[in-house]
């Protein structure tokens, strides 16, 4: 093979392997700008952006304000449920030993008709109609029979973020 055709040769590789890196990134950044955030760190973990990613809705307080995990971990005792907004129904995280937040919280919806549970301290108590269940929602008193639902707290670069759906690991278990 002469030179020419050699360095030919080099150049056509050369060209076709850059273009396919070009495309991959150009690809993978025009990816990055469709996907909401949520959708590009599920699918890109390590992208840049997804380095202080926590998933689900920010926890806030009644008036809206964003609970940071510092600012509860300070505020409150070990034992304590926090009543959260962010979902689309109150529900309460807990405070356990270190302290740190719980991954799981438990929904503020009574499970008899649907009304707003309050925590006094030792048990969560339906106003309507006096359901009472312990501190991870298991029944201890009807009407109601089955425990309060379970949610997905997640925390990370001092958020709280809530998923209303079923912690990976059942604290009742
Ligand atoms: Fe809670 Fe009836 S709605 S006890």
């Amino acid at each position: 093979m002469n030179s020419s055709r050699r360095r030919f040769l080099r150049y056509a590789v050369g060209s076709s392997l850059g273009a396919i890196a070009l495309g991959w990134l150009f690809d993978f950044s025009r990816q990055g700008q469709a996907l909401d955030l949520e959708q590009l760190c599920l699918k890109y973990p390590y992208n840049s952006r997804c380095a202080d990613y926590v998933p689900g809705t920010p926890a806030t307080d009644a008036e809206g304000t964003v609970y940071s995990v510092s600012a509860l971990l300070t505020q409150q005792a070990v034992g304590d449920r926090v009543r959260v907004e962010g979902l689309e129904k109150p529900a309460f995280i807990v405070i356990t030993d270190g302290p740190a937040i719980a991954p799981y919280g438990l929904s503020a919806v009574c499970t008899h008709l649907g009304c707003i549970v309050d925590w006094n301290g030792e048990a969560f108590v339906c106003p309507c109609h006096g359901s009472r269940y312990d501190s991870l929602g298991r029944v201890t008193r009807g009407p109601a029979v089955r425990s309060l639902a379970l949610i997905t707290v997640a925390t990370g670069d001092d958020k709280v973020g809530l998923l209303d759906q079923p912690p990976e690991a059942d604290p009742r278990e």
